[in-house]
C-alpha cells in the first residue's frame, strides 16, 4: 500500500521525510517522491524504484543547504493503482498553479468526471493518476484559505483518501485528512509528523493522534487542530504507540502473514469497490476491454497460473461453468507453455499472477498470444511484466503482499474471478435478477471474512491439537476441492508438515492407505451440493482412526457432529463460501506454523516471486 509522511518543525525536513519513507519500505511500492517548501516555493524530487533512488535524486538536484534549512514538507511511496510506476505518476502532485502539493493514499472513484470538468476550465494534467486530479481540484477551490479549499474539494470526492497538503501560499502548516485510508499524527517536541503508518513516526515520538474518517487537521510544528469536513472542531485523544520499529512495520502483528490475513476485509473491499453494477446485475471490469458481443461469442476460458494462483483458477473454473455456461479449464502454466496448446480466437486465456512476474506464467502468456487467443491477466502489481504483456485484464488492488505465503492475493483473485464470471454470465444466460442476487452475494464477502477473522483465537486453540503431526490430508468437493489444495499448500509451505489436498472422493482410490490412528484430515464439509458424500468420506477416514478437523457451515449440527474439531463459516453461495473457508485454513496453517516455531514470512527454499523456470 502507498506510504505518506509529512513533517513540520526542525531543520533538514527533507532528510526527516526521506528517512520516514525508508521506514515504510517494507510495505512494498514502486516509486517515491518528496516536496519541501524552500523560500516559500515548493520544490519536488521524484524517482521510480526504491527510496534510495529518491534520496540520490534529491541530493543530486537540490543544493545542500536546502536539506539544512527547510523545515516543512510531504513525501510519498507509491503502490501504483492508476497508471504505471513512473516518475511522472509518482507523488507529490501539484495543482495547476504549482503552489499546492498533495500526497494521497486511496482511490478517487470519480476522478474521471472531476478531471473532465477541470480540463474544461483549462487545467492541464501530466500524469495518469487520480491523485493529480485531487491536487488540481484543491487548487481550483483555493480562494485564499487552504483548509477551506481542501474541505470543499473533499466534499466532491467519491472514494477513499488519506492525504497531506502543502501550499506555498500558506507556509508553516500542513493540511491532512482521511476517509478509508489511515492517517496518524505524531506529536513531537517542536515538531509534528504526519504518516499513513506509525512506523514512520517512531523515531520522533510515541505520542500520536489517530484521525477518524472525515477528520481534517491543520498541523503546525507545535499544534494540531482537528475539525470535521464542515469545519466543526473535533477532539481526538493522544495515544501512546508502545511499539518498537520492527513491530510497527507489521502493524503490531507478529508476522506479515497474520497482518495480511487480517487485511482481507479491506483488501477484498478494495478489489470489489466500484466493480458491481446493481442496476444491470453485472460487474464493471473496464480493464477486460471486452464488448458484450465478444463475451457472448467466447467458446472457452482457459485459466493459467502457478501455486496459489493456480488454485484460484480452479475456483474460477467452477464459477465460469456455473455462472456463465462457458467451458472452462485450468492449466498449470509450465505445462501449458510446453504442451503445444490448441487455442483460437474464441478462447479467452486468463493469466493469474499476484506478482505479475512468474516466469512460467509469463511464458504461457507469450505462447497464448502466439496462438491467437484472447489473452488477459489478473495481477496485483500494477505495471508488472505479465500485466504489461497482456495489455488488458483486472488488477486485484489487494495492496502489496509481503509474506511469501499468499493469502489476501488469493481471496482477491477468487473474488475478481467471481466478478468476471458474473460479467460473462450476464452476457450469456444470467437474468438481471439473478445477476443482482449474485452481486449482492459478492458484496457481502468482506463482512463474511471479517466474521472468520474474529474466530482467530479459537482457531489458534484448535491448531494446538494439530501442530505436532508430520502429515495431514485436506479434502473437499466441488469448489471446495481447490480450497483443500490451497489449505494444504499453506500448511506445507509455512509449517513444513507434509500436507496433501485431495478431492474427497479420491482418498479411497489409494491415499487412504496412509491413514493411521491420529492422522489429521482437514475436511471442508460446508453445506453445499455434495456435502453428504463428503460426510461419507469423513466416516471412511474416522473408521481408520483419523482425527477430523471440519470446516462446516454455521448451524449445520449434522456436519459438526461428524468432526473431532470444527470451524464454522457463514452460510452463503457455494462459490462465495470458498473465501471464508480458505481464511479458516489460512489462520489454521499460520497458528500451526507459529506453534512449531517456523520462520513464517520467509519459509526455507521459497521466494515471493519465482522469476525462473
Ligand atoms: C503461494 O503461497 C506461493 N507463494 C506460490 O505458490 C505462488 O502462489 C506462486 O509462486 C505464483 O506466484 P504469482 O501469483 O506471483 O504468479
Amino acid at each position: 500500500m502507498c506510504g505518506i509522511v509529512g513533517y513540520i518543525g526542525k531543520a533538514d525536513a527533507a532528510t526527516m521525510l526521506i528517512n520516514g519513507l525508508r521506514r515504510l519500505e517494507y510495505r512494498g511500492y514502486d516509486s517515491a517522491g518528496v516536496a519541501v517548501l524552500d523560500d516559500d516555493r515548493i520544490v519536488i524530487a521524484k524517482a521510480p524504484g526504491k527510496v534510495a533512488a529518491l534520496s540520490e535524486r534529491a541530493r543530486a538536484e537540490w543544493p545542500a543547504e536546502r536539506f539544512s534549512r527547510t523545515t516543512i514538507g510531504i513525501a510519498h511511496t507509491r503502490w501504483a493503482t492508476h497508471g504505471p510506476p513512473t516518475e511522472v505518476n509518482a507523488h507529490p502532485h501539484l495543482d495547476q498553479s504549482g503552489e499546492v502539493a498533495l500526497v494521497h493514499n486511496g482511490i478517487i472513484e470519480n476522478y474521471r468526471s472531476l478531471r473532465a470538468r477541470l480540463v474544461g476550465k483549462g487545467h492541464h494534467f501530466y500524469s495518469e493518476t487520480d491523485t493529480e486530479v485531487l491536487a488540481h481540484l484543491i487548487g481550483d477551490c483555493d480562494k485564499g484559505n487552504l483548509f477551506q479549499a481542501v474541505c470543499d474539494a473533499l466534499h466532491q470526492v467519491e472514494g477513499t483518501f488519506g492525504i497531506a497538503v502543502l501550499s506555498a501560499r500558506e507556509p508553516g502548516k500542513i493540511i491532512t485528512a482521511r476517509r478509508g485510508s489511515p492517517i496518524v499524527i505524531g506529536i513531537g517536541d517542536g515538531e509534528t509528523i504526519i504518516a499513513s503508518d506509525a512506523a514512520a513516526i517512531l523515531a520522533h515520538t510515541q505520542r500520536v493522534i489517530y484521525l477518524d474518517d472525515n477528520d481534517i487537521a491543520i498541523v503546525t510544528a507545535d499544534s494540531v487542530d482537528i475539525r470535521d469536513l464542515h469545519n466543526i472542531p473535533v477532539t481526538r485523544e493522544i495515544a501512546e504507540l508502545g511499539l518498537d520499529a520492527a513491530a510497527a512495520e507489521k502493524g503490531g502483528f507478529e508476522h506479515f502473514m497474520l497482518k495480511e490475513i487480517h487485511e482481507q476485509p479491506d483488501s477484498l473491499a478494495n478489489a470489489i469497490r466500484g466493480r458491481l453494477d446493481f442496476n444491470l446485475g453485472s460487474s464493471v471490469l473496464a480493464g477486460m476491454g471486452t464488448s458484450p458481443r465478444e463475451l457472448a461469442e467466447l467458446g472457452r476460458v482457459v485459466l493459467i497460473g502457478c501455486g496459489t494462483s493456480l488454485h484460484a483458477g480452479l475456483v474460477g473454473e467452477y464459477a465460469f461453468e456455473d455462472l456463465a455456461d462457458v467451458h472452462a479449464e485450468v492449466q498449470q502454466a509450465a505445462e501449458f507453455r510446453y504442451r503445444n496448446p490448441i487455442l483460437g480466437s474464441r478462447d479467452l486465456v486468463v493469466a493469474i499472477s499476484q506478482s505479475g512476474e512468474t516466469a512460467d506464467t509469463l511464458a504461457a502468456v507469450r505462447e497464448a498470444n502466439q496462438k491467437g487467443a484472447f489473452v488477459m491477466s489478473l495481477c496485483n502489481v500494477v505495471g508488472s511484466t505479465i500485466a504489461r504483456e497482456t495489455g488488458r485484464g483486472v488488477y486485484l488492488h489487494a495492496g502489496p503482499e509481503i509474506s511469501v505465503a499468499s493469502t489476501k492475493a488469493f481471496t482477491c483473485q477468487v473474488v475478481v474471478l467471481l466478478m468476471m464470471a458474473l460479467k460473462l454470465g450476464r452476457g450469456r444466460r444470467f437474468s438481471r435478477e439473478e445477476g443482482i442476487r449474485f452481486a449482492r452475494e459478492i458484496e457481502m464477502v468482506p463482512a463474511l471474512v471479517g466474521r472468520m477473522i474474529r474466530q482467530n483465537a479459537r482457531i489458534a486453540d484448535i491448531a494446538e491439537g494439530y501442530a505436532h503431526n508430520e502429515h495431514a490430508f485436506f479434502i473437499g468437493r466441488g469448489p471446495m476441492y481447490p480450497v483443500a489444495l490451497e489449505g494444504a499448500l499453506k500448511l506445507k509451505e509455512i509449517s513444513y508438515i507434509h500436507a496433501e489436498g485431495y478431492h474427497a472422493a479420491e482418498l479411497k482410490h489409494g491415499p487412504i492407505a496412509l491413514l493411521v490412528k491420529g492422522t489429521p484430515v482437514i475436511a471442508i464439509a460446508c453445506d453445499i451440493p455434495g456435502k453428504d458424500k463428503t460426510l461419507g468420506n469423513i466416516e471412511e477416514c474416522r473408521a481408520r482412526g483419523a482425527r477430523i478437523l471440519g470446516i462446516v457451515t454455521e448451524g449445520d449440527q449434522e456436519a459438526a457432529e461428524c468432526m473431532d474439531d470444527f470451524i464454522t463459516v457463514p452460510r452463503c453461495h457455494p462459490l462465495v463460501a470458498t473465501i471464508p473457508a480458505v481464511v479458516a485454513l489460512q489462520l489454521f496453517a499460520y497458528h500451526v506454523a507459529r506453534i512449531r516455531g517456523c520462520e513464517i514470512d520467509q519459509p526455507r527454499n521459497l521466494a515471493k516471486s519465482v522469476t525462473v523456470e
